[in-house]
């Protein structure tokens, strides 16, 4: 492949050359195709794949949430959960992913916690290694992502994280590490400095360690308008700048080129990246027979396989849907389950009460540039209904409202002014008021990036609303810009809105709500609301909101009380929202929004047959939970997520995924809480004392501890064996186990690691076994020696102390069931110890992590 990249790099001018390296628009590289060169599509993002709009009308797949494919605790699964995207990804065009998001779980306030996998680093890695895969296996790009040092969001665009080396390496490395050896084929540069020194422009870290040590030979691109200088980023090994076409190349780095600023050796190796990158995802004519282009499948922007277009060539499945109900119910966690309460027998439930802010409306993903527009999302409440059949009496009742903005206008309710059709009229006007084009929409929160017609000065969105309640309603206008808000000719509101501290995304996931009232008569409303863009980025966002009269909110608690009162057995759906766990910010605490505390004692009182589910991307306070029955933590569990919820209430899938973070008991608890910058700077100073080994050096006991999941059965842990594989470079561990309770299971069997230096043990190595009740089963843990090394600052290299070591096999990092002793002998492990005398006969680094499929 090389050569004849190499050749058809030799036909490009500077220009040419340079040009292919900032972006063509938001969600592009431009064609060359004097060289076969396609245009290469990028798209977010871990959720799923949204495309290059943001519009309800191009539906794709919603996955459950990364902290929820990392509970399976099972690179298969986030193969399985890769593998799916990628083919998406195929069919509407995408060739390059921005996914994964590798950071950790370093507090639990971090605003996109929940699109991070784990607080562990070689959970994150193993996890990390067989989602790149499954994306990759389907010839798309995956990016790891933000590199490195970006575990928070306040101030996100400037931090500086003073991370030492030795903390770098063992601590937030090892999943770039992963990815690196797996052969991703792309990462991102983070926003943040780490050491004084902007992501995009540290040649330490791009250069130095990803690229020459690492061996990393895919393209690093910016995070979105990360890039800020134009030599430094360039000579620093920065491949690509996004968005486009604006940024600091162009036409600067060539002027950098021509001055001797920049040699245009580092330019062509940026070049052979972007075109090895392009071969590899089939947007290469040279090598279209070894990689098929991406987009010759269907390509018709479908929401699941069985709509994704002709058919014949969609690389989707047919059964998507079904693959993503089963993985979110899979990665569900039993945190508590007092005298067997679940799972539930429908036949033996006359009446249930399903309650709840979360029943009615599921949380199926965070906010932000994650976001996906699925073709639906299916509530709780739709799947406990479906699968308890008509059989039980369902009673709903919400109990709380918890959403901060008031609701969008839907279908049911919006008419377009000029047919009367469903939806509402959004129009683009020029300056001088022209309409330039304008169309139907069907949600009435709306985002452009980079995609209004060219010339648009303000959006104007026109909607004649049924009212079928007289009374007062209240409507609102959120965003960032100018606005003018009419009412029909009842009110009217001519308002600027905040956009904060110039991040886009803040407008998007945190807008400013300005609110009327109107007291209306059954019938029809007008509203027209017009919109300023920015003209700088092509940006509008902004979202209009209707809510008409309602209970009160004591009405609506006493409501969901009494239901629960009546049931044989109640639900209650608590959790957070879009709008609280997000990019772009952080969280100030870990409690439920609004009254849902409340709720789920008052329920707990009134009914103690109760099933607490929690829909979270992240940990929040249970302050009740010692009085729950049971607690089922559900994550966001995508679009299909109210039949996997069902699905694991009544155990047709066992719910059995293991906590990827500590829950603590109490915010306070946290070893990390704060994510807000001192002077600028985040200091990571606790080192490695976070997560569950931060817990155990402060002897703080957490609510739910790391590994923690009960499954819907009980485990006997029999015996280990513990071997050295010289060969190998591994340590192989086997468990033997007996499913010791009365219904088939499986169990994450977890290995952890007493270092010499007395720090609180860590993981090293997991497996998972399945056996029906009454059977046998054996777990291997394969743990690579680079695992079990410490990084040696003073020696610069990876390197295992000689010694005795226990090991420490269990059910989560405070359920230890057996202790292994197992010896190692001393030395370098990776390129140094060829030199050294510790049997080590490669020369390379060895491999991270050790996924192996097992049998079950
Ligand atoms: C996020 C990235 C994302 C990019 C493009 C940024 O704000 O940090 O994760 O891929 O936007 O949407």
């Amino acid at each position: 492949m090389e050569t004849t990249l190499d050749e058809l790099l030799g036909r490009l001018t500077l220009e040419q050359k340079v040009g292919l390296l900032t972006g063509k628009d938001f969600w592009s590289l431009a064609p060359i195709p004097e060289i076969g060169l396609r245009e290469l599509k990028l798209s977010d993002g871990p959720n799923g794949i949204r495309g290059t709009a943001w519009d309800e009308r191009e539906t794709s797949l919603l996955f459950p949430n990364p902290t929820a494919l990392a509970a399976t605790w099972d690179p298969a699964q986030a193969r399985r959960a890769g593998s799916l995207m990628g083919a998406q990804a195929r069919d509407l065009g995408i060739g390059w992913h921005l996914a994964p998001n590798v950071n950790l779980h370093r507090s639990p306030l971090g605003g996109r916690h929940f699109e991070c996998y784990s607080e562990d680093p070689v959970l994150t890695a193993e996890i990390t290694a067989g989602f790149v895969d499954g994306v990759q296996e389907q010839g798309v790009a995956s990016t790891v992502k933000h590199y490195i040092g970006n575990e928070s969001e306040t101030d996100r665009m400037s931090y500086d994280a003073r991370i030492s080396d030795k903390t770098l390496r063992e601590v937030y490395l090892p999943p770039f590490e992963a990815a690196a050896h797996t052969g991703a084929w792309s990462v991102m540069a983070a926003y943040n400095s780490v050491d004084g020194a902007s992501m995009t422009d540290n040649r330490p870290l791009l250069t130095g360690l990803l690229k020459d040590e690492l061996g990393f030979d895919g393209v690093i691109v910016s995070d979105w308008t990360a890039a800020r200088s134009t030599e430094a980023s360039a000579n620093a090994g920065l491949d690509v700048v996004m968005p486009g076409p604006m940024g600091p190349w162009g036409d600067a780095l060539v002027a950098a080129v021509r001055a001797g600023k920049v040699a245009e050796s580092v330019i062509d190796d940026k070049v052979i990246r972007v075109l090895r990158l392009a071969a590899r995802t089939g947007h290469l004519e040279a090598f279209d027979a070894d990689f098929p282009a991406v987009g010759s499948g269907a390509g018709s922007g479908a929401g699941s396989g069985s709509d994704s277009g002709s058919g014949a060539t969609a690389a989707t499945p047919d059964d998507a849907e079904a693959q993503i109900r089963d993985l979110a119910a899979r990665a569900m966690v039993v945190l508590r389950n007092e005298g067997g309460l679940l799972p539930l027998d429908p036949a033996a439930l006359a009446r249930i009460a399903v309650i709840g802010p979360n029943a009615g409306l599921l949380t199926a993903q965070g906010g932000g540039s994650a976001h996906v527009n699925p073709r639906h999302v299916v509530s709780p409440l739709t799947g406990i209904t479906e699968a308890f059949g008509p059989g039980t009496v369902v009673d709903f009742a919400p109990g709380v409202l918890t959403q901060r903005l008031l609701p969008q206008l839907t279908d049911a309710t919006s008419r377009d002014p000029e047919t009367g059709a469903p939806g509402l009229r959004v129009e683009y006007l020029s300056a001088d008021g022209t309409v330039l084009g304008s169309e139907i929409r069907h949600v009435s929160r709306l985002v452009f990036m980079g995609t209004l017609p060219s010339g648009t000065a303000s959006v104007r969105v026109r909607v004649n609303v049924l009212i079928s309640e007289p009374g007062r309603h209240r409507f609102s206008v959120s965003g960032a810009g100018s606005f003018t808000l009419k009412v029909g000719d009842i009110a009217s509101l001519s308002i600027a809105l905040g956009g904060e501290d110039g991040d886009p995304i803040v407008a998007l996931v945190k807008p400013p709500e300005r609110r009327i009232e109107a007291e209306l008569a059954a019938g029809t409303t007008a509203l027209e609301l017009t919109a300023s863009v920015d003209s700088a980025f092509g940006l509008a966002i902004f979202g209009l909101h209707h809510e008409p009269p309602r209970p009160t909110d004591d009405e609506l608690f006493a409501a969901a009380v009494a239901a629960a009162r009546a049931a044989d057995v109640a639900v209650v759906c608590v959790g957070t929202t879009d709008e609280v766990e997000s990019e772009g910010f952080d969280r100030t605490d870990l409690k439920l929004p609004g009254r849902q505390d409340a709720l789920v004692a008052a329920v707990l009182a009134a009914n103690p047959r109760t099933v607490v589910v929690v829909n979270a991307g992240a940990p929040v306070e249970m302050p009740w939970r010692d009085e729950a029955a049971a607690i089922l933590w559900a994550w966001f569990p995508g679009q299909e997520g109210g039949h996997a919820v069902a699905d694991a209430l009544t155990g047709a899938v066992e719910p059995g995924g293991r906590l990827p973070t500590t829950f603590p008991a109490t915010a306070a608890d946290a070893p990390v809480l704060s994510t807000t910058p001192v002077d600028g700077t985040i200091d990571y100073a606790e080192g490695a004392l976070f997560g569950y080994r931060g817990y155990r050096a402060a002897g703080t006991v957490p609510a739910y501890p790391f590994g923690h999941g009960l499954g819907y059965t009980t485990w006997e842990y029999q015996d280990a064996t513990v071997a050295v594989n010289e060969t190998d470079c591994l340590v192989d561990v086997q468990v033997r186990l007996r499913n010791s309770g009365g219904r088939a299971g499986r169990e994450v069997v977890q290995v952890y690691l007493a270092d010499e230096d007395g720090l609180p043990p860590r993981l090293v190595g997991f497996g998972h076994v399945g056996a029906e009740a009454g059977r046998t089963a054996t777990a291997l843990v394969e743990i690579p020696r680079r695992i079990l090394a410490r990084w040696d600052e003073a020696a610069s290299a990876w390197t295992v102390a000689p010694g005795v070591r226990s090991l420490l096999i269990g059910r989560s990092a405070s359920d230890v069931r057996l202790t292994e002793e197992v010896t190692l002998r001393g030395g370098y492990v990776g390129p140094r110890s060829a030199a050294s005398a510790m049997n080590v006969t490669n020369s390379a680094i060895p491999a991270i992590t050790a996924t192996k499929e097992h049998s079950e």
